[in-house]
């Protein structure tokens, strides 16, 4: 397997709006990021990939880009960004930037020219239908409720957003736009930055013709199964790898809603004519359900959630490489989706991450333990998806509003959006003004000051497993070990080995808040020394009682 050092390192993601306020106006900001780079350093990630800085009216905070070469006034401007950069790279720390081009905001100079008539130049630009029998050109569904087509009425075209309506499809199939694109990624390339995560990559190529999705019984619009991994996909991606990619030493890693493994073995393949990696989605669907989707507060199944990773394990092995991650901006909090919101419960589940193979990825406060947050009535919500959500489902008097709040609380991606939680001061010591969104009232436990005084917290906890990864005699086994699953059916106990070159290091996690019985899949007569435990004093046995959340790695 051929080293590199993105397979090598730890990404912690920034969401810029919710992690430090420098200036006291309630939203997060570049130079808040600066004056915590001390912070990310002790933590020892080594990469952090920023959410979206740029020009943006915030629609979908940020994810709707009106301006790609210049940055959003709440966030600060370009000198700003060029000292967080310069500072970051002091720290050892490289910068990953979103790159959001499956749509631009509305607002976009593009589109505005765009809409004003039906012969401009950059009319092509977007995704340009006729009405069909006097209704949308077809049955698609926004992602964000809704119709995926919004009527313009000055020229008398409907046009596609697969998001929200501030949010137009570019068209991909023409060639400007890619030449458009492409300039621009050479334009941040050029800075010096260090990488691309790719918003919904696997959607800029929609299928020839546009046709119906599937639509459910009784659901109200089809799905956009015809907009993903579609016919030009890898086409477009190998044109931005020859163009532009290649001629830096970057990292990339594709947003890919509905990859397949054999999609991902394309995209993020060894014959490295695409991306590095990909973001997929299977283990984060399988507390969802078919009805609803991700508006259920139904729970993980241990034993399908391990099954699925270590499919991904498994059959990405040595053809292409897997990104680890629990968390992001669109998910909730992992220490509440499967854990029980104890510290102890944190570690837990970040040993079963932190030891496979891929590059892993932390979300801000997940290395606090910081939990979803209960915030009650709908007013509290920031988020477009659970707002328009809300208005179709509960005012549409699909389903009651206590059932929808309750989805919201576990579900909803505003749980990972709370400011983060530095310290037991107002507001968490995120801002001295009023923040944008509440505050988890939990932050006078949970909180950064807190855990660096307490060499027992998740804080440290999640330090150790990083430099276990980067720097310790076990970093080979760690980054390029095989993997191979233990017990597939058992349901609390997730257990794998690593194997690389003689060497072998066994994982045990009882994923559970009850002690369990356990007698070990594995030969653990020459055991060796103890990498990490969440328990203080633990001795390998062949039959063991591992307490709840208990973790260990060892070598074996
Ligand atoms: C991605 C982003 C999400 C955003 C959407 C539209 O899924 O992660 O936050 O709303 O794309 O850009
Ligand atoms: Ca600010």
């Amino acid at each position: 397997m051929e080293k590199k050092w993105w397979k090598e390192s730890v990404v912690y993601q920034i969401y810029p709006r919710s992690f430090c306020d420098s200036n006291g106006d309630g939203i997060g900001d570049l130079n808040g990021i600066r004056s915590k780079l001390d912070y990310l350093q002790n933590l020892g990630i080594n990469v952090i990939w920023l959410s979206p800085v740029y020009k943006s009216p915030n629609d979908d905070n940020g994810y709707d880009i009106s301006d790609y070469q210049d940055i959003m006034d709440d966030f600060g401007n370009m000198e700003d960004f060029d000292a967080l950069l310069k500072e970051a790279h002091e720290h050892g720390i490289k910068i990953v930037m979103d790159l959001v081009v499956n749509h631009t905001s509305d607002e976009h100079k593009w589109f505005i020219e765009s809409r004003s008539s039906g012969d401009n130049s950059k009319r092509d630009y977007y995704i340009w239908r006729e009405g069909k029998d006097g209704k949308e050109p077809n049955n698609w569904g926004s992602c964000f409720s809704g119709s995926a087509w919004e009527w313009d009425e000055k020229t008398r075209m409907y046009y596609l957003h697969c998001f929200s309506k501030k949010q137009p499809d570019l068209n991909w199939d023409n060639p400007k736009v890619r030449d458009e694109v492409f300039n621009m990624m050479t334009f941040w390339c050029n800075k010096g930055i260090d990488g691309f995560r790719m918003d919904v990559i696997s959607m800029i190529s929609k299928m020839d013709g546009l046709p119906d999705g599937y639509k459910p019984e009784g659901a109200l619009y089809g799905g956009l199964e015809n907009t993903t991994n579609g016919p030009h996909v890898h086409e477009y991606l190998q044109e931005m790898n020859k163009r532009v990619l290649s001629r830096y030493d970057i990292m990339t890693v594709g947003e890919c809603a509905g990859v397949t493994i054999e999609e991902a073995a394309k995209y993020a393949g060894n014959h490295g004519k695409e991306l590095n990696m990909v973001f997929q989605f299977e283990h984060t669907s399988l507390d969802h359900e078919k009805k609803y989707g991700k508006w259920t507060d139904k729970r993980f199944y241990l034993p399908d959630l391990k099954e699925n990773l270590s499919k991904w394990q498994r059959e990405l092995e040595g053809k292409a490489w897997n990104s680890l991650y629990w968390c992001n901006h669109d998910q909730p909090r992992i220490v509440s989706r499967l854990g029980d919101e104890s510290p102890l419960s944190a570690k837990c589940i970040g040993t079963v991450l932190h030891f496979m193979q891929g590059t892993p990825y932390v979300y801000q406060g997940e290395e606090l333990g910081m939990t979803n947050c209960h915030f009650g009535s709908i007013e509290n919500y920031r988020d477009i998806e659970i707002l328009n959500a809300y208005k179709e489902i509960v005012e549409g008097g699909y389903r009651s509003e206590t059932e929808m709040l309750a989805a919201f609380e576990a579900k909803g991606r505003d749980n990972a959006r709370t400011p983060m939680q530095w310290d037991a001061t107002k507001n968490a010591g995120f801002t001295t003004g009023t923040p944008w969104i509440m505050v988890n009232p939990n932050y006078t436990e949970i909180n950064a000051e807190a855990e660096l005084k307490d060499k027992d917290s998740v804080f440290y906890y999640y330090k150790k497993l990083i430099e276990l990864r980067r720097n310790s005699r076990w970093s080979d086994i760690i980054v390029y070990g095989k993997y191979e699953l233990l017990d597939p059916d058992n349901e609390f106990v997730f257990s794998y080995t690593r194997d690389f070159e003689g060497k072998k290091i066994l994982v045990i996690c009882n994923v559970s808040d009850k002690e369990v019985k356990y007698k070990l899949p594995i030969d653990v007569a020459g055991a060796g020394e103890i990498l990490i435990s969440n328990y203080g004093d633990v001795k390998i046995q062949e039959e063991m009682v591992l307490p709840k959340w208990f973790a260990m790695a060892v070598e074996i």
